[in-house]
């Protein structure tokens, strides 16, 4: 059995070599792990029992030119085509006048769920009535956020069920995600309401169901822009419009449909040091919000069929601040070379990268299909995982280009060839 007792108390090198005398690694793969380990004391300071950092590539997406202001977008993602896709898909939207958006608000919803209600009705008439109140007690808990403009505005009672009501919050939490400020404000309401309401509070905690942090992009993309080598632009651009009613009919494909936007959504918001979970969890409720899940983005072509119309909708509870956002330098540098200085501009900007995500999936997906440009971005992670070195991808990538082969079995073969002739 192994013994790592008290493992969170050791420093990080005996945690590494307690790792070792346990036999659960080799001393070659301590090398890997203190490799990686960028920066050994602030990962100490971010996370218990800390090892290594775990590596992404990051890269740059190029085209965007959002509201009439150009930007380059970091993105961070292990998916070999999402960066070239959604450069793609910024390119032709560029083309054709770049992204027009709107953000409607930065309001988190933070719940106080009461358990065992006996009268529900009266319960929520004593809430609603006491909103002043529990609006002040919510902001004296966190005075510096009413300070910087932020704070608890407005509440609403919801009954769950005949013995569960919850209080909802809306805080405005300014350029903060801001999830441990509502959390601190609602535990001081729920202390303040456990003292006077008898139906014991279940829990409080803030809702990732952001939907009062929306954020909207739009195109409008001349059809033409959208031809492929085998198919007409205005051909595209129906099918594309076909592909987006199908993702608001079939949960199937809208998984799909929304996950290709995510690859986008998710890179920026690694890149900002933003909690991507929290953005995943609002977007996929936000699509389900009607009873049935949805397409996040729909495409339409205008009367006289010239215009194919982009438009995304996106919960997006995002920072600029906060969290590990200033204490991570390579955050900063990415807010700087995106030229982001609040979380709106941030939100304008992640949800064109959705929307441009979106419809480089779906024009390459009603054309010539994704497995073309996937397996071409694809083929240097299957060399590499073929055991090349990165100086070697460049022959064995040129050679099954001729071949016409993509799989690993030929990648192994060409490299073990190649290693022959040279011994
Ligand atoms: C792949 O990561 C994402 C796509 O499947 C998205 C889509 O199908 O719309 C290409």
């Amino acid at each position: 059995m192994t013994n790592l007792s008290k493992f969170y108390q050791k420093t990080w090198q005996q945690r590494l070599q307690a790792l070792i005398d346990q036999k659960i690694i080799s001393d070659q793969q301590r090398k890997i792990l203190q490799c990686s380990a960028s920066d050994p004391e602030l990962g100490d300071q971010q996370i218990e029992n800390y090892l290594t950092h775990y590596n992404l590539p990051e890269g740059l997406a190029l085209h965007y030119l959002i509201n009439g202001k150009r930007y380059l977008i970091p993105m961070v993602t292990e998916e070999p085509s999402v960066i070239a896709a959604s450069s793609h898909g910024a390119a032709i939207i560029e083309k054709s006048g770049g992204f027009t958006t709107k953000v409607s608000g930065h309001l988190l919803w933070g719940q106080i769920v009461f358990e065992k209600v006996s009268q529900p009705e009266k319960l929520k008439k004593n809430l609603e009535e006491q909103q002043e109140k529990l609006i002040l007690i919510a902001n004296q808990a966190h005075p510096s956020l009413q300070k910087r403009g932020g704070g608890a505005r407005h509440l609403r009672v919801r009954i769950l069920a005949a013995d569960l009501v919850s209080l909802d919050l809306a805080i405005d939490t300014q350029e903060a995600m801001g999830a441990n400020m509502v959390n601190s404000m609602l535990e001081a309401v729920a202390n303040y309401l456990g003292t006077q309401i008898s139906a014991p509070v279940l829990l409080s905690v803030l809702s990732n169901l952001a939907d009062e942090s929306l954020a909207q992009a739009s195109c409008r993309i001349p059809v033409e822009f959208l031809t492929r080598p085998q198919l007409a632009g205005q051909q595209v651009a129906e099918k594309i419009a076909v592909a987006s009613r199908l993702a608001q009919l079939d949960p199937y494909r809208a998984a799909t449909h929304n996950k290709g936007i995510m690859n986008g959504v998710d890179a920026v918001a690694i890149a900002m040091g933003n909690d991507w979970r929290a953005i995943e969890s609002a977007a996929h409720a936000f699509a389900v919000k009607s009873g049935s899940y949805r397409g996040l983005s729909q495409w339409q072509l205008n009367s006289d069929n010239s215009i194919l119309e982009g438009k995304i909708t996106l919960p997006l509870p995002v920072a600029v601040v906060g969290g590990s956002i200033k204490i991570v330098p390579l955050v900063q540098l990415n807010q700087q070379l995106a030229k982001i200085n609040s979380a709106t501009q941030l939100a304008e900007i992640i949800a064109s990268v959705g929307l441009a995500q979106n419809l480089a999936a779906l024009q390459a997906l009603v054309s010539e299909g994704i497995q073309q440009g996937h397996m071409r971005l694809q083929l240097r992670a299957t060399i590499l995982a073929a055991g090349a070195q990165p100086n070697e991808v460049a022959t064995i990538l040129k050679q099954m280009q001729q071949m016409k082969k993509t799989d690993l079995t030929t990648a192994q073969s060409l490299l073990a060839k190649k290693h022959e002739s040279e011994h």
